[in-house]
Order: structure tokens, then sequence, then C-alpha cells
């Protein structure tokens, strides 16, 4: 193993991590509409030729109502996921059932989190703007896969979250300080999040044959292309609402929607992919596993 990542320590440094909703947003509080609230290696808002710098933003935005609801998304199905998991070691290692809930009790903070901002972003945003969904039938979805193959997923989307705050937000002064802080405090719990799960793999590929864990990357590539098409079909969506807002149709529009789909794969997937811890993970469980990936992710670039 390349890590020395424990239940007990995980534990202890998530305890003191924690916060509370109102450190993050309190729910009287507006969001800045005159700034971005991604940063631009995740909207790639500013490649795109004739779009005036007010458009860019206005899109800009509505990949943060995306970034919103694809987590409030994803976390909805990791909160089952990981109470199925502790619910057969409920009187195994102390430490280990606690850490579990409790990363499973930060997730469905996480899910209020990201309702409140979504609240705010209402609040605050002249149109609509359409969703993929809906969450339960994605989440069934998804979870009908072998559990390592959602283990996999959700390691993957832990550790992406540790590359899209340090990469691109921590260093960024551009962005509306209250995302920026949602993006802060997200990281700082996954975190903890990522080194549980990366547990959790390890314990769900122990005694599994190559060809048992071949079959569960097969499971891990069928749940993104699945997610793929969804983002495919969240990028019309964007654009449905860029429209509305502008008042009018955009010339190029199945240029920007190919671009804007390739910006939310690298977001939601490649980032992730090309982490180097859940490639270390993957190594680990088998080196088979780690090419297979490796191999995949440029389409996710
Ligand atoms: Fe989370
Ligand atoms: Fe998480």
């Amino acid at each position: 193993m390349y890590h020395d990542f424990n239940y007990e320590a995980t534990l202890a440094s998530s305890l003191r991590a924690a916060w509370q909703l109102d450190d993050v947003l309190r729910e009287d509080q507006d969001l800045d509409f005159s700034r971005n609230f991604m940063p631009e290696s995740l909207a790639r808002t500013t490649a795109i030729e004739g779009l005036s710098t007010d458009r860019q933003r206005i899109l800009n935005q509505i990949s943060a109502h995306q970034y919103l609801s694809i987590f409030g998304v994803v976390e909805e199905f990791i909160l089952p996921f990981l109470l199925d998991h502790a619910r057969p070691v409920l009187r195994d290692d102390d430490y280990r059932v606690r850490a579990l809930l409790n990363f499973a009790s930060e997730e469905a903070k996480h899910i209020h989190l990201f309702k409140r901002f979504h609240e705010a972003f209402k609040r605050g945003f002249p149109v609509e703007c359409q969703v993929i969904g809906p969450s339960e039938a994605i989440g069934a979805e998804i979870l009908r896969h072998d559990p390592l193959s959602v283990a996999l997923l959700i390691l993957m989307i832990e550790w992406m979250t540790q590359a899209h705050y340090l990469g691109s937000i921590r260093d960024n002064d551009n962005l509306d300080p209250l995302f920026k802080s949602l993006l802060r405090h997200h990281w700082v719990e996954e975190a903890q999040h990522a080194k549980l799960d990366t547990l959790i793999v390890e314990a769900l590929a122990e005694g599994r044959s190559e060809e048992e864990i071949d079959r569960a990357l097969d499971g891990f590539f069928e749940i993104g292309a699945f997610l793929d098409k969804g983002l495919a079909q969240q990028a019309k969506f964007n654009l449905d609402a860029l429209e509305a807002v502008i008042g009018c149709k955009l010339q190029n529009r199945g240029e920007i929607e190919a671009q804007q789909h390739q910006a939310a794969r690298w977001t939601y997937v490649g980032s992730g992919m090309v982490h180097h811890r859940f490639k270390a993970t993957l190594a680990d469980i088998s080196a088979k596993a780690a090419d297979r990936v490796a191999e995949a992710a440029p389409i996710f670039a």
C-alpha cells in the first residue's frame, strides 16, 4: 500500500476540521453575481470565441450552478452507499464504525449546504436553470453496480475535489468569496473522505482475483459512460439557460455545447482519473486496472 491512512487518525482529523453550515453561508447571505463563481480551468468559458465578457461570466455562473447540482446528485448516492457499507461492520473496530458514520454525516451536511447555495443562486439569477435527474433515478442506476465499481467512482470524485481546490481555486482572487468558501470548506472535509474511501476500496478489493477486479472496472466504466451522457444533456440545459438570459439564440451553439461538455468531462471525471493518489490506489489493487483508466483518461481531458 502506498499510504498510511487509518480510521482512528482520519476520524480525529475530521472531528478537528468540522464546520457548521453558517460558517460557510448563512441563509440571508447573497452571492455576488458581478463576479465569476468557477475557476476558468474548470468552466472554460473565456475560451469560447465570440462570446462577450458579460456572457462568459453568465455562463461561468451557470457552470457553477451545474457544480452545485452535480455534487448534489453525487452526494445523494454516496450517502446510502456509505450506510450500506457501514451496516455489516457495526460490531467491528469502533474507530472504523465511527469514521464511516461521521463520513456519512458529513455528506448529509454537504447535501444540505449545496442546497443552501442552490437557494442563494436561484434568488440572484434571472432564469431557472434546468438540471438532469431526478437524482433518485441517477443514484439507483449507479448503485445497482458492484460496490467496488461504485467505491472507485466515489474515490475518483473525492480526489477530484482536492485537485479542484488546490489546483485552481485556493490562489484565485477573482471568484465570488462565498463560492470560494464553499469549495474550500468542501475540500477540507473531502480530504478525509478520500482517505476513508481508499480504505473502503481496499476492503472491497481484498481477496478478489484479477478477473473479478477487471469486472468491477467494467462497472466503473459503465457508470462513467452513464454519467457522461448526463453531462452532455446538462451542457444543453446550460446553453438553454444562457439563451434565456440573453434573450436570443447563440449562433455557434453546437460548437459551444461540445466545448462545454468537454469542460464538464474534465471537471467531473478527468481531473479525478489523473489524480496521482487515485492512480496509486488503482495500481495497488491491479496494474491492469491502472492501465485501463490511464488509457481512457485522455477522452476526459
Ligand atoms: Fe461532500
Ligand atoms: Fe465526500
